[in-house]
């Protein structure tokens, strides 16, 4: 099979690096071409990203002698050398929303780990487990910008795949109302405990955005697609409180749950179990054979033990009880920077491949 050839906006970065990883030896794409700032063109991968880089196992071969592209000023030049973009910047918004919309338009479909589109209506924001129809929306969003190739399609925050993989599977017993605090590591802010040393021994209440994100993200993820958008679910409705942890690698969560029609304990752990989605059925390459992972050991999962199962795109659950305020509570837990970020955006890329919406060139 010919190899898509893949380019990765945003390569020096922490997700980009992630990128550059998943990308070597991936039996679909080929890593062709990296862009970064106007401080990183022109150099090799290699040099620009110098001691920066963060990953566990060594800078891919395929990477280093790559030369960084300018991602604006030759961003005509990245379009035309791939099928399609991986996107992670650090921008601000409306710069992003530009960037991603000139590339959709070159008609490079982008599949962007950013947030600056989550909530632009007719750009659907994907987990492949949960809401993989979201993608027709496509559709409507290519008459929109007046491409036929080109389209933007986002993964949803990190956060909210420590728990809203979990819930998911559970709408069918209406779910009124959850409460959830999140345990979230560094790397979600692009550090590492050299980069960031204050917080070794610290924890942080604050993490800017993150509240609002984690509470109606989850909404967009299980709302319709009527009139070519996506209209948000209403219902359940979400609390969250977002703290920053001591930990490298890896969101926590621990949620409170109450349903209009409570189902038991064993319901629950049996449907968890056997939950299958579109990424399974269609045997992806990034897809998690088990998807949502429960322990019975009390003190599982543990970010150092439990992040990386199934290369860090399974989400691990366990602590499954009654509670007494609401029907039950227990514990999330996804690897941020795998399935929270460069991994989700890789099994969705996957996904629109699969299913015909990036075509090779
Ligand atoms: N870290 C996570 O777990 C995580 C999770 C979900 C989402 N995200 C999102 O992913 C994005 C990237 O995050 P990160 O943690 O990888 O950030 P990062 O480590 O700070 O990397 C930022 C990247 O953006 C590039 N960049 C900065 N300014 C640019 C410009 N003007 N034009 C083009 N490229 C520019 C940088 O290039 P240079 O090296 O040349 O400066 C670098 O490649 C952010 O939107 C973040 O919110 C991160």
């Amino acid at each position: 099979m010919k190899k898509y050839a893949v380019g990765v906006v945003g390569a020096t970065g922490m997700v980009g690096q992630r990128f550059v990883t998943l990308l070597e030896n991936h039996p679909w794409f080929q890593l062709t071409a990296v862009a970064a700032s106007a401080r990183s063109a022109g150099k090799t991968y290699a040099d620009a990203v110098g001691p920066r880089w963060a990953m566990g196992t060594p800078m891919p071969e395929e990477a280093k002698n790559l030369v960084v592209m300018d991602a604006e000023a030759d961003k005509e030049k990245m379009a035309a050398a791939v099928d399609f973009i991986f996107c992670a910047v650090d921008m601000k918004k409306d710069e992003i929303r530009a960037l991603e919309e000139a590339y959709a338009k070159l008609e490079c479909p982008v599949v962007s780990n950013n947030s600056a589109h989550r909530w632009t209506e007719d750009v659907p924001m994907v987990i492949p487990e949960v809401n993989p129809e979201h993608i027709k929306v496509i559709d409507d969003q290519r008459k929109r910008l007046g491409t036929s190739r080109g389209f933007i399609a986002v993964k949803s925050n990190c956060s909210i795949q420590s728990y809203a993989p979990a819930l998911h599977p559970l709408r069918e017993f209406g779910i009124e109302k959850v409460l959830v605090c999140t345990y979230q590591a560094i790397s979600g802010a692009g550090k590492t405990f050299e980069t960031w040393p204050e917080m070794v021994d610290n924890l942080i209440p604050y993490i800017g955005g993150e509240e609002e994100k984690s509470e109606k993200e989850p909404l967009k993820v299980w709302g319709t697609v009527e009139n070519g958008k996506i209209v948000s679910a209403t219902s359940p409705s979400i609390t969250a409180q977002c703290l920053r942890v001591p930990v490298s690698d890896g969101h926590t969560a621990a949620v409170f749950v109450s349903f209009e029609k409570k189902p038991t304990e064993e319901e629950i752990k049996t449907i968890w179990k056997n939950f299958q989605g579109r990424a399974q059925e269609l045997n992806l390459p990034s897809a998690p054979k088990q998807f949502l992972q429960y322990f019975e050991e009390p003190d599982r999962p543990q970010a150092k033990l439990d992040r990386d199962l199934e290369g860090g795109m399974a989400v691990t659950l366990g602590r499954l009880r009654p509670d007494t305020q609401y029907d039950y509570k227990f514990v999330g837990l996804s690897h941020n920077t795998l399935r929270g970020a460069a991994g989700g955006a890789v099994l969705l890329a996957e996904l629109l491949c699969a299913e015909n919406y990036i075509l090779p060139r």
